[in-house]
């Protein structure tokens, strides 16, 4: 995930391009729930009074007793129907790479020197490198390719977000930068990482050896997050410690520094 900086906000194509909305998931996780409790009630009604088998035998005192086997069937699938309701409402309770963004955001914004323009990824929702032609020419074929190269080529300088899988950085990130060449040149690149014992640096030295080919600059300082979850309170929120604090506003200094002292460079490959 990439942060580019002075970059143009996100234009309607992009918000409609959100892949996991907050706002969609409650409305999809209530009507599915909606759409099970009417399945059940449905199927109650059509055993009772169409084929006269009861979901709920009445016992000899005239009241509900036991669940004969249709009943166990309407209930199962009424169940997994409500499930997927409920998975739908908690879906966005899945939130690392959304709390760490937040924090670098909002100390990157409170330096007042950046212009910050957030790019997720998940929202960008490029699809596997699709362009038929080698990046460098430029000749992009897809518009999604196009709303990428616009924002990668008004921005100054990069903060990626990225995750430690496996070792490496995430296939979604190498995605994103593949589909792009000059957008990237001579412009630097901080990087927040965040995995387990390793605190994402493998992650992040993978990605500097990527980022190194198409010239971008990854400056020292980098912020890296062992064990997440311990950084977490117990509503999800991030707790950032004094070492985090001080590893940002170090690499927001020296990304700030490059950014400078890389736009001559810029401008004379322009
Ligand atoms: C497929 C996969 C592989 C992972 N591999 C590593 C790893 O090699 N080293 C590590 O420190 N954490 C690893 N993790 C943990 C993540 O870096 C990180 O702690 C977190 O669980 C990922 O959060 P996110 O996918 O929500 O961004 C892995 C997680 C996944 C899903």
């Amino acid at each position: 995930m990439t942060i580019p900086m002075r970059g143009p906000e996100p234009g309607p194509e992009l918000e409609t391009q959100r892949r996991i909305d907050e706002k969609t998931l409650w409305s999809g996780g209530v009507a599915t729930a909606v759409v099970a409790g009417l399945i059940a009630l449905v199927g109650i009604l059509v055993c009772r009074w169409l084929l006269k088998v009861p979901i709920l035998s009445p016992s000899r005192d005239g009241a509900w007793g036991d669940a004969s086997t249709a009943g166990y069937v309407f209930a199962a699938a009424a169940t997994a129907l409500a499930a997927t309701g409920l998975m739908n409402l908690l879906l966005f309770a899945t939130p690392y790479p959304r709390v760490f963004f937040g924090w670098i955001i909002d100390r990157a914004r409170a330096r007042g020197d950046f212009e910050v323009v957030v790019t997720d990824l998940a929202e960008l929702n490029l699809p596997m490198f699709d362009e038929p032609n080698h990046p460098r020419l430029h000749q992009y074929v897809h518009q999604h390719t196009k709303d990428w190269s616009a924002i990668v080529e008004a921005s100054d300088a990069f903060i990626f977000v990225i995750p430690e899988y496996n070792y490496g950085f995430n296939a979604a990130t190498k995605n994103a930068i593949d589909y792009l060449n000059s957008e990237w040149l001579n412009k630097p690149a901080g990087i927040v990482s965040y995995g387990a014992v390793a605190a994402g640096t493998r992650a992040a030295q993978m990605l500097k050896q990527v980022l190194s080919a198409l010239k971008v600059v990854p400056v020292t300082d980098s912020v890296n997050i062992p064990f997440i979850r311990e950084k977490l309170d117990e509503d999800g929120r991030l707790k950032p410690n004094e070492i985090m604090e001080q590893a940002a506003a170090a690499m927001l200094d020296e990304l700030a520094r490059w950014a400078e002292a890389l736009r001559p460079l810029r401008a004379s490959a322009s």
